[in-house]
């Protein structure tokens, strides 16, 4: 099964062509990024540009990802687009431009939740199966999930206040890093002190699986305010406490998610990682030692499927054409779509 994925839910602006093996594998034929460099000046995605570079990049995008699979749209067996959650003005020439596709080809459309899109990446990776324990770290979301079938997720954490990556956005900003955050700060916290500051780490041995950084990011900006005019070092040291406080949240939260998870749906298949903030290595190798720990295989795929791309909305949608899902050209962008109650029916027969 050959599926056509689009992306336009934020920044990125993406296609790609995937497979979808009879035994349930997959597999990228072709993957095509563009990350929006204009957001950058701002310090934040504007909403307006990023719809307005959507329009006009994602043709050539689609084209590309079109050649580059030596593919043309006839051979393809469905189109994907994500239809949310995300800034709304993307979302709809994303899901508009899936739609015409589908129409003039007469092809299945499939309108996927980019949350969904991300819980399914570790079957696209590693074939993984059913149920495993999801964290999901992204800009937007921060949640620890139950994913026990396609469209069947259980939300046992989240966050109260910001996202994660929300959090190293706003720290990378405090200290005139550039935006995206996450990555400058990781980079700069590879040369820095981490003990120089101590930071808090809210919610931390609570029996809840939740998540508040709101507190955590109020004093690194204290912190910062009390030091300025900032050297250069002061910005790693701050940047190094702010990712061990992180790391020490996380790995603890997830410990307890993974005893929520065990309660409830018995031992779980891996610990999945997704979402943009998964492609930090420090955290990715702090919640690696955790799960050896807890005797739970830690399923990480690559940074580059952690973060937004065509491939992951294309492979949601083929695990959707597997089972007889599909959508009506009726379906409708959304800016908020929570993966819980399930983002769709489980058989076909439920389907509206
Ligand atoms: O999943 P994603 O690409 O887009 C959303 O759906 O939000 O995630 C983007 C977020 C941004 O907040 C970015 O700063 C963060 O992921 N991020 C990172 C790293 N790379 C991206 N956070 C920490 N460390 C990184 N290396
Ligand atoms: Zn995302």
């Amino acid at each position: 099964m050959l599926v056509l994925g689009i992306e336009t839910t934020c920044d990125e602006t993406a296609a790609a062509v995937v497979r979808r093996h009879a035994d349930g594998s997959g597999e990228i034929v072709s993957n095509v990024v563009l990350s929006q460099a204009a957001h950058a000046a701002y310090g934040g995605v504007v909403p307006e540009i990023a719809a307005r570079a959507h329009v006009e990049l994602l043709d050539l995008v689609i084209a590309k990802a079109m050649v580059e699979a030596e593919m043309n749209f006839s051979r393809l067996d469905g189109i994907a687009a994500a239809a949310g959650p995300g800034l709304i003005g993307g979302v709809i020439v994303g899901l508009t431009t899936a739609k015409a596709i589908a129409l003039v080809a007469e092809k299945p459309l499939v309108a996927v939740n980019h949350l969904e899109a991300h819980a399914l990446t570790a079957r696209l990776t590693d074939n993984t199966a059913f149920p495993y324990c999801l964290f999901l770290a992204s800009g937007g979301h921060t949640q620890i999930v139950a994913v026990i079938d396609v469209g069947g997720y259980v939300v046992l954490g989240t966050t109260r206040d910001d996202a994660l990556g929300e959090a190293f956005d706003k720290t990378a900003k405090v200290l005139g890093l550039r935006y995206p955050g996450g990555p400058e700060v990781e980079l700069e916290a590879a040369r820095g002190d981490a003990k120089r500051f101590t930071l808090p780490r809210p919610m931390v041995d609570r029996p809840e699986p939740d998540f508040s950084l709101s507190g955590l990011k109020t004093a690194l900006r204290l912190e910062a305010q009390k030091i300025a005019p900032l050297t250069a070092k002061d910005v790693a040291d701050l940047c190094a406490a702010f990712q061990a406080a992180v790391i020490d949240i996380v790995t603890d939260r997830l410990r307890v998610g993974l005893r929520v998870f065990r309660a409830r749906f018995g031992e779980p298949r891996a610990l999945v990682i997704a979402g943009g903030v998964a492609a930090n290595q420090e955290i990715r190798t702090a919640i690696s030692s955790m799960a050896a720990g807890a005797g739970v295989p830690l399923v990480a795929p690559p940074g580059s499927l952690c973060t937004d791309n065509g491939a992951i909305i294309a492979w949601a949608g083929a695990e959707r054409l597997a089972r007889g899902l599909s959508d009506t050209l009726e379906a409708s962008p959304r800016a908020r779509w929570p993966l819980q109650p399930p983002v769709a029916p489980l058989t076909p027969e439920t389907q509206p």
